[in-house]
């Protein structure tokens, strides 16, 4: 479908029915695969043969999904995982380990941050924390000779900082690893990260692909670009025998386009789990079908609300990228020329009592701790996800207490800018 647009990728991608076989993806709703001789599955297990023979590993409906996901971002090669943290751990680990070290943007998803700063650390993995802002040199020197890759996220959760993409890859590349990219917000309806020179492209698919809040659920896309022969010491992984398939090679027996999924897939997967079900997967197909069609009204939304908040008396701050006022427009405007995504955050005059008197009195944006629903909602961090911090802390953290994330869904825009309106009155 390569030469198809992202209209058509995101309806039709990924599965191809022949002759008499479902128009819609079917639910593969089986956890094992049947062969009729014992040798036809051992080559499976030795990687000699594709196919199928645990859902834990791999499962026909995720891979149809994976595959669209592959194609609208431009990348090689995909899988899908059980969950948008599962992504990002799953796309580092495949490639660092105990020793290794990560150069990650500071403005990050508060779950990825933990996963880095804590968890991985404990692992023995160490995480260097850099501003999505650093200069060429600040970035040069927070590189080491263990680092093993780069992470950013295109539109930072809940900062809405924009990653210079370019910048950060040409960092990578300069120091021979890999750029991994969370495009969860903009998706690849606005923004291809590969395009702009990134490797690893990772999302938490909960968010806008599924976009009706209904399934939990992660992707990985390989750009297919990185040569991991030509820094094989950095990534013996890939790039010596895996003991555990025979002896096998990755990086040369699936080349540049395959060597990463497969192995995440045959070994992370099969270690790990952390598969997607089928289930969740079939209903993600459903949300990419319509996503090229809802990403321009969540942007609509999201534009028409933050300069509606801009100009109002109670609001002492508003962060979207779509504000030519916003630090980062000219950013923005270069990755996400159609825009970004649906979801402003505004500091309200007041503190943490007006932020909770005015979402006690919304009436169509909901409280809640998910984004980039079809349904609007609304969170602030001070009374919910960072309660435990004081004020001080708060703003240490650059997260004032009067913060108020709005995650603009496909209403109409005149009713959502109706309910703000009379809540902030
Ligand atoms: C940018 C980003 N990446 C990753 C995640 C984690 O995804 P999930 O909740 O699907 O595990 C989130 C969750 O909000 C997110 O916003």
């Amino acid at each position: 479908m390569s030469n198809y647009s992202m209209d058509t990728k995101c309806v039709q991608g990924g599965y191809t029915p022949g002759n008499g076989e479902p128009r819609q993806i079917p639910i593969v709703q089986s956890t094992t695969f049947k062969y009729a001789t014992s040798s036809d599955m051992g080559k499976l297990f030795d990687l000699e043969a594709s196919g199928y023979f645990y859902t834990r590993l791999q499962n026909p409906t995720n891979d149809y999904v994976a595959a669209k996901i592959a194609e609208l971002e431009g990348g090689s090669a995909a899988m899908l995982t059980s969950s948008g943290q599962a992504a990002n751990f799953f796309a580092l680990f495949n490639i660092c380990e105990a020793g290794s070290h990560v150069v990650a943007s500071s403005s990050i998803y508060g779950g990825t941050f933990n996963l880095l700063a804590v968890t991985m650390a404990k692992m023995g993995i160490e995480t260097t924390f850099v501003s999505p802002d650093a200069t060429d040199e600040e970035l040069a020197a927070a590189f080491k000779d263990n680092t093993r890759a780069v992470f950013g996220e295109t539109i930072a959760n809940p900062a809405l900082t924009v990653l210079d993409i370019e910048k950060f890859a040409k960092a990578a590349h300069d120091h021979g690893v890999p750029l991994i990219i969370d495009n969860t917000f903009p998706t690849p309806v606005n923004c291809r990260p590969i395009e702009w020179g990134a490797d690893i492209v990772t999302h938490s698919t909960t968010k806008y692909m599924d976009g009706h809040g209904v399934a939990v659920g992660g992707a990985i896309v390989d750009s297919g670009k990185f040569d991991w022969m030509a820094h094989a010491d950095k990534f013996p992984g890939l790039t010596t025998p895996d003991d555990s398939y025979h002896g096998i090679v990755y990086a040369e027996k699936f080349g540049k386009e395959g060597a990463f999924i497969t192995k995440a897939t045959s070994q992370l997967m099969r270690d790990l789990g952390s598969i997607q079900s089928p289930q969740n997967a079939f209903y993600l197909n459903l949300g990419l079908e319509s996503l090229h069609v809802r990403m321009p009204k969540h942007v609509e939304n999201g534009q028409a609300v933050a300069e509606f908040l801009e100009k109002h008396e109670k609001v002492v701050k508003v962060n979207y990228p779509g504000l030519k006022s916003d630090p980062y427009y000219d950013r923005a405007m270069k990755y996400m020329g159609n825009g970004g995504c649906g979801v402003v955050s505004f500091e309200i005059a007041g503190g943490r009592e007006a932020a909770e008197a005015f979402m006690g009195k919304l009436k169509i944006c909901a409280i809640e701790t998910h984004v980039a629903d079809a349904r609007t909602c609304c969170l602030n961090p001070a009374t919910s996800t960072h309660r435990q911090m004081t004020d001080e802390q708060l703003n240490a953290a650059g997260i004032p207490a009067g913060l108020i994330r709005i995650s603009c869904g496909l209403e109409d825009k005149k009713d959502l800018i109706a309910d703000i309106e009379q809540a902030l009155a």
